[in-house]
């Protein structure tokens, strides 16, 4: 598969493989919160698997190994081909947040080992971190969806 294309813009596979396991990642990733259940979406028919926890968890998992695989093809493949050009201001407050998404996850990973290896302070500022960067995240991707570019 040749998903750099000769432009070097990622390829169709990729780019519907980013769509679906951001959106995969942001609609587990709420269903942990969890407010499914109480705004009643788990009540619609077939929608029951959206309140419990292990489920979203599970795919937020692995959506989160997708992404990641993503993320990793994506940086290498840019610092072969285009290291030395901008990525502008949209690009770089992705960025920031997909950074801050990720070192925060990582953490929340290794929280949800048996084993409780890591300091509360540090829990707790990855869980604000995280929820904090979903929310930009969210709010940035509806604000250029719904105006463009600009
Ligand atoms: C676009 C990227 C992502 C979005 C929008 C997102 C969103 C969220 C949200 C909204 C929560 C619920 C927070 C809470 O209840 O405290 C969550 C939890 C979590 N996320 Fe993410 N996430 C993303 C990427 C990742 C990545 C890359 C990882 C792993 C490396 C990850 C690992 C986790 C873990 C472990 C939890 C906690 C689950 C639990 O409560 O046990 N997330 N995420």
């Amino acid at each position: 598969m040749n998903s750099q294309g000769q432009t070097g813009h990622p390829g169709r596979a990729f780019r519907w493989l980013y769509i679906v396991s951001v959106a995969a990642l942001l609609f587990s990733g709420i269903g942990q919160m969890p407010i499914f259940k109480r705004y009643y979406l788990a009540d619609l028919p077939g929608l029951a698997w959206t309140a419990d926890f292990m489920i979203t968890l599970v795919i937020h998992y692995i959506a989160a190994a997708v992404f990641l695989a993503l993320v990793s093809y994506y940086l290498v493949t840019r610092l072969m081909t285009r290291s030395l050009s901008p990525i502008g201001r949209k690009g770089g407050i992705r960025g920031v947040l997909f950074g801050l998404l990720i070192l925060s996850g990582v953490v929340l990973v290794f929280r949800n080992l048996p084993a409780p290896i890591l300091p509360p302070g540090l829990i707790v500022g990855a869980t604000f971190t995280h929820v904090a960067a979903a929310m930009l995240f969210l709010l940035a991707a509806v604000t250029v969806l719904r105006f463009g570019k600009k």
